[in-house]
């Protein structure tokens, strides 16, 4: 007898477990089918043209100090205050933003960052309609500094 309901109670938990792995399966394929509803792309690439795009700032201190401008109000709070990906927003966002400073970033030519603000991939806002090309280049830019140390420092150093 007492085998028994300790079987029963093994089975049962048993079935707890599949029901688990089963919801959580289900989170996430239904998360996925959300994002490619919204038009996301995973793994974003940008397309090969846009390697080549050339960037048209031409004082780059000054661009890095636009660019950081335009960070601050609109790239912030997902991206966190030196781009690291740690904003408050992004916290609830999947996939999560990027952290601007890693190789994943660092390894795009500037064309391909600057095709990905302009495109944008949700939850990723795109940003041509609302910025101009030399505002997205600046952005460009400050990206590249916050890597190399340029915009956290404060000041562009060269
Ligand atoms: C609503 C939150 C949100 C805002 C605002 C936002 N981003 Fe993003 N960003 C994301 C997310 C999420 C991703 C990851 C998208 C993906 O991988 O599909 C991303 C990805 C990126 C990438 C691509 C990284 C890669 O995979 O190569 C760049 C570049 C970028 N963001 C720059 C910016 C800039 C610059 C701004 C401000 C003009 C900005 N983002 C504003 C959420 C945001």
């Amino acid at each position: 007898m007492r085998m028994e309901s300790k079987q029963g109670s093994l089975v049962s938990l048993g079935g707890r477990a599949v029901t688990l792995v089963a919801l959580v399966a289900l989170v996430l394929v239904l998360r996925a089918s959300a994002r490619a509803e919204s038009g996301g792309i995973n793994p974003w690439t940008a397309p090969a043209e846009s390697r080549e795009l050339s960037n048209v700032s031409v004082d780059r201190a000054a661009s890095v100090a636009q660019g950081k401008e335009l960070f601050q109000t609109r790239c912030k709070l997902c991206h966190g205050p030196l781009g690291r990906g740690d904003g408050p927003t992004g916290k609830f966002l999947q996939p999560k933003p990027t952290d601007l400073t890693s190789s994943v970033v660092t390894s795009q030519t500037d064309g391909e960052i600057f095709w990905k603000i302009s495109e944008g991939n949700p939850p990723m806002p795109a940003h041509k309609e609302i910025l101009s090309e030399e505002q997205r280049w600046s952005l460009v830019d400050l990206i590249r500094s916050l890597s190399t140390g340029i915009a956290a420092a404060g000041e562009p150093s060269r």
